[in-house]
């Protein structure tokens, strides 16, 4: 079966944010295939997790957004979408760079403790029926100086590499990673993926601090559950997480 996964590939020069020009393309019943890619030469609001924003150089990094209509997954699988897109992109850069990565729950995308992507993913439902997924990701490619708050925990690839990449080389490649591990979520591959996911977690298996209710408490990450939850070893008693009850605290109570 040929790619489809990025064989429609629409370059936008200038973009406030992609997701939200997917978004609004859906809205307002734009036909539109799957795998459909927008692609931010300048994205300048890109938007992240949490509510939080996207800085990006203009033409320096990876800022785009996929079209995926995962009608074939139960809403409340939602996270398996996650899953199947964070294993493609540490696959991809593992492949590129040569060099260990880790997804920082539930889909930061790190080498050593430095952020080099990220993921929003915004699901579009229909009553009960997952209608399409806008798949936002950024990586940082060619961008070296970042914004003063993320200097210190931020990489990119020219970093490991110590040359510019051409942005429009990789996105086919990294589409085909996707691509790969999108088909094999359909194919009912999640279980595996799920324990994959779990081999490529930041600080699996170590003490690390973790903010609860505003306290730093010391725990072991040891994995997650298949609706995504965060699960934390205190003294032997295990408890699971969701984003909004648990965050990784730098600096230890
Ligand atoms: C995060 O780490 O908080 C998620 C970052 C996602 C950034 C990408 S860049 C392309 C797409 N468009 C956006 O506005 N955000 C995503």
């Amino acid at each position: 079966m040929g790619l489809f996964v990025g064989q429609n590939i629409i370059t936008l020069q200038q973009v406030p944010s992609t997701n939200e020009y997917l978004k609004d393309k859906l809205s307002n019943s734009t036909p539109l295939a799957e795998g459909t890619v927008i692609m931010a030469v300048h994205q300048f609001a890109g938007r992240g997790q949490k509510g939080t924003s996207w800085h990006s150089e203009p033409g320096k990094n990876l800022t785009f957004s996929l079209l995926l209509t995962p009608t074939f997954l139960n809403p409340k699988h939602q996270f398996s979408l996650t899953v199947a897109i964070s294993l493609a992109i540490a696959q991809w850069l593992e492949s590129l760079l040569h060099t260990a990565i880790k997804v920082k729950w539930p889909n930061d995308i790190y080498i050593g403790d430095k952020k080099i992507g990220g993921i929003l993913i915004e699901n579009i439902l229909k009553g009960k029926v997952w209608k399409s997924a806008v798949v936002g990701i950024g990586i940082n490619v060619n961008q070296v100086d970042f914004p003063e708050t993320f200097q210190e925990h931020s990489i990119a690839i020219k970093q490991i590499l110590h040359k510019d990449s051409n942005i429009g080389e990789l996105l086919p490649d990294l589409c085909k990673y996707i691509e790969r591990e999108y088909f094999e979520l359909k194919n009912g591959g999640f279980e595996g993926q799920l324990a994959m996911y779990k081999q490529y977690l930041y600080r699996l298996g170590e003490v690390h601090p973790f903010l609860i209710d505003g306290v730093s408490v010391a725990g072991v990450l040891c994995g997650v559950t298949a609706a995504g939850r965060l699960m934390i070893d205190f003294n032997g008693h295990v408890v699971d997480f969701d984003i909004k009850e648990v965050a990784f605290s730098v600096k230890p109570n």
